[in-house]
């Protein structure tokens, strides 16, 4: 699937996508190759059979994300790198991502990563008591089983929101499969009663993020998303103008 192409129209840009093969990472492909972009995906070597809808159209690098050589190299010549970081294990993998796209994109190029809601940037959010014991419970007990390992997401974004590239970062609801809803609506903080529904369509996450790429007020901003047609961002998305 290597089609290094320079063929694109003159306002597609050279787009990665880190953690292309999971859910979220197919549907940011499909939306970038919608808009003509050139895609490099990177995904674990054995999960390269799942971008075969792809073949042909993007290049693939397998290689697990935190592989700095790898992130070197799928990044370079990139106007953009959309990553998905995911906490998995206890070896700091999505702080070893962040750090390597941090450390080697293109200092111009847009940073777009993902995370959820219980990720916060300056400590404003409020989180409801059934979240904040979700959390507590599920994250010691992964951390327990040495599955995931919440505190690793948390260290990543904070390293990447002292950064001085033109990141964001989405935070995303809970999210489910479904036919899309069109752009989410987002707020500062987690709280806001726009995102009280809680929930966003996931093919509507992966449009924010390649969105996001042509969206410069989103520089350095740490969204938390809802989906466009549910009861709260229909009651409350007037309000705010998004
Ligand atoms: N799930 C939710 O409800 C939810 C809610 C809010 C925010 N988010 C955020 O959305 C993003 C995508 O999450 P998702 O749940 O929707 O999953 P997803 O899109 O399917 O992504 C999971 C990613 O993790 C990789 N992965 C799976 N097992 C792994 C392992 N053992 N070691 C290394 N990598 C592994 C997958 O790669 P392979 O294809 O190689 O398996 C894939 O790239 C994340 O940033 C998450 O924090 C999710």
């Amino acid at each position: 699937m290597n089609t290094d192409r320079t063929d694109r129209p003159p306002a597609a840009k050279k787009v990665c996508v880190i953690g292309a093969s999971g859910k979220l990472g197919r549907h940011m492909v499909r939306h970038a190759l919608e808009r003509g972009h050139e895609v490099v995906g990177v995904c674990r070597p054995k999960s390269v059979p799942k971008l075969a809808e792809f073949e042909g159209r993007i290049t693939v690098m397998p290689g697990a994300t935190d592989d700095r050589a790898v992130i070197e190299e799928a990044v370079r010549g990139c106007d953009a790198v959309l990553t998905v970081l995911v906490p998995w294990g206890t070896h700091h993998y999505a702080t070893n991502t962040a750090r390597a796209v941090l450390d080697f994109a293109p200092p111009k190029a847009r940073l777009v990563f993902s995370c959820g809601w219980h990720i916060s940037r300056d400590g404003k959010d409020v989180y409801t008591r059934k979240a904040k014991i979700q959390e507590a419970v599920l994250g010691r007990l992964a951390k327990l089983l040495r599955v995931v390992d919440l505190d690793d997401q948390i260290e990543a974004c904070r390293r990447v929101f002292d950064s001085d590239t033109d990141w964001t970062v989405v935070r995303g609801s809970d999210l489910k499969e479904g036919e899309s809803q069109g752009l989410p609506v987002w707020a500062r903080h987690v709280g806001d009663p726009v995102l009280d529904s809680n929930l966003t369509h996931r093919v509507d996450y992966a449009l924010f993020m390649v969105e996001a790429v042509e969206n410069d007020a989103l520089i350095r901003e740490a969204p938390a998303i809802v989906g466009r047609l549910t009861p709260s961002a229909l009651a409350h998305a007037e309000d705010r103008g998004r």
